[in-house]
């Protein structure tokens, strides 16, 4: 008989679980990592690329790959092996929920510092430190922040006890309401940035830059980037949307529920980028910033607007708040499979989780002050130049989990569910019917989305 709920319980209604899913995607990725990366990967052709992805890959996988966690109402772990059992397949498929598991725990490492960051944003900014500084002013706050390893670690560690209290109750408590006030908050306050980003006189400059696709700049390296970015900020192939999926009720539609899911999270990010952007040009700054860009660019607009402190103030407030429903999502998983497989309490699993991602956090910390220096080796590939393979702990972490583990994760999932699982159950779970709908799903998930991460893949190591 197949279970009808998780023993980890269940969403109230469908809503909490559009909520909770939101929550897990709207993020860092949206308002930090989307600006700067789009920034260091040349802008619009990347932006037109990045929104391909997560059209022709990214929403289709989501819809697999909540579909399994519904059908397995486990950790992603033990629903891969239960339904390869189910199915008749290898039980190497679990191999999904393992990959997603290790790449779980490197992002919750950085995230957690980044999250840091916006925390100690959150009081510098009430307290007035951006006020009246020019752009070379706010660089000089940043970069005492990051020069400073205990600082950081501290807002690390303050960070990861958020998670861990909130994993420790099981991740429903609250989290509807936080998340529907967040949402409109958060579009709210990002309106209130993007109308300040067409006062200042370069919004055109920056609506060039993000969306006139110059397609010089594009090689196999920025199309692995935009997918890259693609899955992180969709919380795609590690099994956080699928363990969420696993407290959704049989009745709610997948199908649905994943646009309205990625809908939301495309807004966030071009909106973060149409705002960042034309502040970036008209301090003067340089796109390619790297991971300080919206800390350096937000507190420029925050200190040139009218109210500045209290916009700034609740800005970062959001911030911590999206990073937060995001961060739990990360720690979901591997709590869920301890509390399964080593009939561990949900508290001391969320202490373990958290303690294990704060440790391996201290390499990210370390990253931008003692250990800034890049380690790594050089390798010919058949370009034209070797390429240099490593970086500080930070920047692998970054690269291998949003460039290679999650992209490989969404791979399993489209060829398990496209390929390996009998038509006939795929259907039985999405239960939408064998009309259109369907079909163009199963189509592009069958063929565009593993073809689609294959070619990426093979043409970002010149092997086509
Ligand atoms: N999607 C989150 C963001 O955009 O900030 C980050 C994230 C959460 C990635 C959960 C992966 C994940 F499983
Ligand atoms: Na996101």
């Amino acid at each position: 008989m197949r279970k009808e709920t998780s023993i980890h319980g269940q969403w109230s209604s469908k809503l909490a679980f559009v909520l909770a899913a939101t929550g897990s995607a709207v993020g860092l990725g949206n308002i930090w990592r989307f600006p700067y990366i789009t920034g260091e990967n040349g802008g619009g052709a990347f932006v037109l690329v990045y929104l391909m992805c997560i059209l022709l890959i990214g929403l289709p996988v989501m819809i697999g790959e909540i579909l399994l966690g519904r059908r397995g109402r486990q950790s992603p772990i033990n629903t891969m092996t239960s339904l390869s059992h189910e199915e008749g397949l290898s039980r190497a498929w679990s191999l999904i929920g393992w990959l997603g598991v290790a790449a779980a725990f490197m992002i919750l490492s950085f995230y957690s510092v980044i999250a840091g960051w916006s925390l100690s944003y959150v009081f510098r900014t009430a307290g007035g430190a951006f006020t009246g500084l020019d752009v070379d002013g706010v660089r000089g706050v940043f970069e005492g922040l990051v020069s400073d390893p205990e600082r950081l670690l501290a807002w690390h560690t303050v960070f990861m006890v958020m998670n861990v209290l909130v994993v420790a109750r099981g991740v429903r408590s609250g989290l509807e309401q936080a998340v529907k006030f967040l949402m409109p908050a958060l579009l709210g306050l990002l309106l209130v940035l993007v109308i300040y980003a067409v006062s200042i006189g370069h919004f055109a400059e920056g609506m060039r830059f993000l969306f006139a696709p110059d397609f010089s700049k594009i090689n196999g390296e920025v199309v692995l980037m935009a997918m890259g970015q693609a899955f992180f900020t969709l919380s795609l192939g590690m099994g956080a949307i699928m363990i969420y999926g696993s407290y959704l009720s049989s009745r709610a539609s997948i199908m649905r529920t994943s646009a309205t899911v990625v809908s939301a999270d495309t807004l966030v990010a071009v909106l973060a980028g149409v705002a960042i952007f034309p502040i970036v040009f008209a301090s003067g700054l340089q796109p390619d910033e790297g991971p300080g860009l919206i800390f350096v660019t937000l507190p420029m607009a925050f200190s040139g607007m009218p109210g500045g402190v209290i916009f700034g103030t609740l800005f970062f407030i959001l911030l911590v708040m999206a990073a937060w429903t995001s961060s739990i999502s990360l720690m979901e998983p591997a709590v869920a499979w301890l509390v399964e497989n080593r009939d561990m309490e949900r508290v001391k699993a969320s202490v373990l989780v958290g303690l294990v991602a704060w440790v391996l956090g201290i390499g990210t910390v370390l990253s931008f002050n003692l250990w800034s220096s890049p380690i790594g080796f050089h390798l010919d590939l058949g370009g034209e130049e070797p390429v240099f393979i490593g970086g500080t702990i930070f920047s692998m972490m970054d690269y291998l989990t949003s460039n290679v583990l999650l992209p490989l994760g969404g791979l399993f999932i489209a060829l398990f569910v496209g390929w390996r699982m009998t038509r006939r159950s795929v259907q039985d779970e999405l239960g939408v019917g064998t009309g259109l709908l369907f079909r163009g799903w199963y189509a592009v998930l069958r063929f565009v989305a593993p073809v689609g991460i294959l070619l990426v893949f093979l043409n970002a190591v010149n092997l086509i």
